[in-house]
């Protein structure tokens, strides 16, 4: 591979979907990674075999799947997860592992293990996973609170052992720019055999500096970045995959790398990840927030007419997306929606098709114009034929004097279901109706209300996060009531969390199982 690209290692499977609420079925596991194999993602890291049979078969399924990138899993540093990673990965055309132990002193200090102790762990698991595949990514978790000798000598051993990959962590978001790209140049510079192997980057974004300790990295010598769609995963997230590599496309005069990203599928892709893993986008995200692209204001707007490079560093066109103008109306036929989707990157067989479209003209009957957002919230809207609960009708008495009464038919397993019930606000009562229809334990985390578009017949999305013995799941949905659009998120997020008591799949979160096991 030439010295100027930049490989582009995306973690949204399994950093991302380790962010507490992120947790996505079997299903999306599936989906998001042939979106990503098709927009040109190097190496997928599709989850951690060896946290539940949940991620075992995920990371299988996709392993199977894959097309041109590599698949690969997380192992921490013992024989038994590095096996049963193995094993997961390796139906991939191309497998890697990807294995990993904290090197830090606070990290050191919990397997209680000597320096010398941890350099042997690595020496022998490093060894043990290149004896079962020959790509092979190492990581000294936490390596830039490491002491630097510590980690050059660490560092040495995982290559002398096998490993093609050498990943630096900035496990807890620490590290700042110049020192990022320093760490990456020295270490390249000092340890023997690093001319060898590729350095990754591996940035979280605690201090909001994600992006550029990534490509301050990459500048250092790394040619691997690990990100996340929409910068997914814990607490403030990973580098976000859609900001490196748009910043590498931009800048090229002063950052002249490339990847192999086809940029066009980045807002297809950011959709998806924002609708199954129930984290929204904030508007302003860069890049691919809603208002990444928009220009309201008087100036702007004049500057835009005029040439539109006057306050556009990149076309919309170059992140696919397409203009945002109204599209479709009560008179607009099945044809043009099933184009219309396509364009925004739903392809539908015939029965989807079908059922979207009724869905679509019930919509039309009550918006008149319908745009591109309309549609997407649309779609991120669908439930599934078999779910457990059904929203069959919903009548809600609100205003001043209360209480605020919700009377509802809900089936459950086939079954119509009704009550009224009363809360402290529409909402309120319309979840306790659900709550009595089908009573629950699930504690509601987050309740959130948007306006898809703009106007008072805009439809709302709604998006919940609901918890029940330690599994999370959420829901969202859209409807020009907003009510309504709650309440079907609310039964959303319970079917999910309904399907997956019946999986029975202990542990099926990644969260359930310590990194900091190393035994
Ligand atoms: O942030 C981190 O250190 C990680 C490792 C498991 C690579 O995600
Ligand atoms: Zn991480």
């Amino acid at each position: 591979m030439s010295q100027d690209r930049v490989v582009i290692f995306d973690t949204t499977l399994r950093d991302g979907e380790q962010s507490p609420g992120a947790t996505m079925t079997h299903e999306e596991k599936l989906e998001i990674a042939e979106l990503l194999d098709d927009m040109g993602v190097d190496i997928i890291e599709a989850g951690f075999p060896i946290a539940s049979e949940g991620d075992f078969a995920a990371v299988s399924e996709i392993a199977k799947r894959s097309k041109t990138s590599v698949i690969c899993g997380l192992a921490r540093a013992n024989f038994k997860d590095i096996d049963r990673c193995a094993d997961a990965v390796k139906h991939a055309a191309k497998p890697r592992i990807h294995t990993f132990i904290g090197t830090s002193p606070l990290h050191r200090a919990i397997p209680n293990l000597t320096k010398d102790e941890m350099a042997e762990r690595i020496h022998d698991t490093v060894t043990h996973a290149r004896n079962l595949t020959d790509n092979v990514q190492w990581s000294p978790m936490d390596a830039t609170r490491t002491e630097w000798d510590y980690l050059c000598r660490v560092v040495e051993i995982a290559i002398k052992a096998g490993a093609t990959t050498i990943n630096i962590p900035d496990t807890v978001g620490y590290t700042a720019p110049r020192e990022s790209a320093d760490l990456i140049k020295r270490l390249i510079a000092t340890v023997p055999g690093a001319d060898e192997v590729i350095f990754a980057t591996h940035c979280h974004n605690d201090l909001g500096m994600a992006t550029a300790n990534a490509l301050a990295a990459v500048e250092g010598g790394a040619r691997q970045i690990e990100c996340t769609i929409n910068g997914l995963g814990e607490r403030a997230g990973n580098t976000a995959l859609e900001e490196v590599v748009m910043a590498l496309k931009v800048r090229n005069d002063i950052m002249p790398f490339t990847t192999g990203i086809d940029s066009t599928k980045i807002m297809n892709i950011s959709r998806r990840v924002a609708s199954v893993s129930g984290f929204l986008v904030q508007p302003n995200k860069a890049i691919v927030g809603k208002n990444a692209f928009a220009h309201e204001s008087g100036i702007h707007q004049d500057g835009m007419l005029k040439n539109a490079e006057t306050f556009e560093i990149m076309r919309p066109e170059d992140v696919g997306l397409s203009e945002t103008n109204i599209v479709m109306g009560k008179h607009s036929g099945r044809a043009a929606l099933r184009s219309k989707l396509a364009d925004l990157g739903f392809e539908l067989g015939d029965n989807e098709l079908k059922d979207v479209f009724v869905r679509f003209k019930e919509l039309a009957d009550r918006k008149k114009e319908i745009y591109d957002d309309d549609l997407i919230a649309l779609m991120q809207a669908n439930v599934a034929n078999d779910a457990a609960l059904r929203l069959v009708s919903l009548k809600v008495v609100c205003g001043t004097d209360g209480p605020q009464e919700a009377s509802m038919v809900l089936n459950v397993n086939g079954t119509e279901k009704s009550v009224t019930a009363t809360g402290d606000g529409p909402v309120d009562a319309t979840f306790n109706a659900v709550k009595q229809l089908s009573p629950h334990g699930a504690r509601l985390q987050l309740y959130q209300v948007q306006a898809v578009t703009q106007g008072t017949d805009a439809q709302a999305t709604v998006n919940v996060r609901m918890e029940e013995d330690g599994k999370i799941a959420t829901g969202q949905s859209a409807d020009t009531d907003t009510v309504v659009a709650s309440a079907k998120a609310y039964i959303a997020a319970l079917n999910r969390l309904i399907a997956r008591r019946d999986e029975q799949q202990p542990g099926y979160d990644t969260k359930g199982v310590s990194y900091k096991d190393v035994s």
